[in-house]
């Protein structure tokens, strides 16, 4: 499964894309927002960190407006991704994009129809927001298990399952379980996956041991 990073937070990008785990980033609106950067200067920074699909967000509601910003993101760098909403104008702009060769991911998505609309229209990625559904009181994982199977009863469907609105830990690993293509992570949750506490306890006691076997010599 690829990783990407979901955040828009550059100083995050770098320390996580040192581990050699990360394939790409994801941002939107609000993570570009709370970031308090301009847009394009925050979204070519990252292209320069990560050597991968790096979402960017169109605003517009209707494909003309949603095409027009597209251009200039996609111009931005080659591994430019336009993000845009999983309505009928997104899908319109979506089938246009994706003639033109340029990559995008079809967001919030929150159904299986959804996705198979996203599929139709030649999306690169689809975005189901598990943690949204979890946040009220539905199965976000079965969602993606849905999807996946979905896309696997037509293998000429190319788009990719990015798991996104990730939650904790365990949204990845059940992710990797179906054999979702991607999950987008928030940097938080990366520190999670590394850590496990015997894996801690068990450094302690090899570097302890290494010690006293050095003194005993
Ligand atoms: C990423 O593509 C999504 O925009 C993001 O995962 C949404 O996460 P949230 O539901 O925590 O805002």
């Amino acid at each position: 499964m690829q990783i990407f990073l979901d955040t828009a937070e550059v100083e995050d990008i770098r320390t996580y894309a040192a581990w050699g785990v990360v394939d790409g980033v994801t941002t939107n609106p609000s993570l570009i927002a709370k970031s308090g950067r301009v847009f394009e200067e925050v979204i070519e920074e990252i292209c320069s960190i990560v050597d991968g699909p790096i979402s960017a967000e169109v605003t517009a509601l209707d494909a003309e407006g949603m095409l027009a910003q597209a251009e200039p993101l996609a111009a931005i760098h080659p591994n430019v991704t336009i993000k845009v909403p999983l309505i009928p104008e997104g899908l319109k702009a979506t089938k246009v994009l994706s003639g033109r060769g340029i990559k995008t991911n079809v967001t919030l998505c929150f159904s299986a129809n959804q996705a198979l609309l996203a599929a139709k229209a030649g999306a690169t990625y689809v975005s189901p927001f598990i943690g949204r559904l979890d946040d009220r009181g539905e199965l976000g994982m079965q969602l993606i298990e849905d999807i996946v199977q979905t896309y696997r009863n037509y293998p000429e469907f190319s788009t990719q399952v990015l798991v996104a609105s990730v939650r904790n830990a365990d949204h990845v690993r059940q992710a990797a379980l179906l054999g979702a293509d991607v999950s987008t992570i928030p940097p938080k949750i990366m520190d999670k996956m590394v850590k496990h506490d015997l894996t801690d306890k068990g450094l302690a006691a090899f570097l302890k041991d290494w010690e006293s076997a050095k003194t005993a010599s």
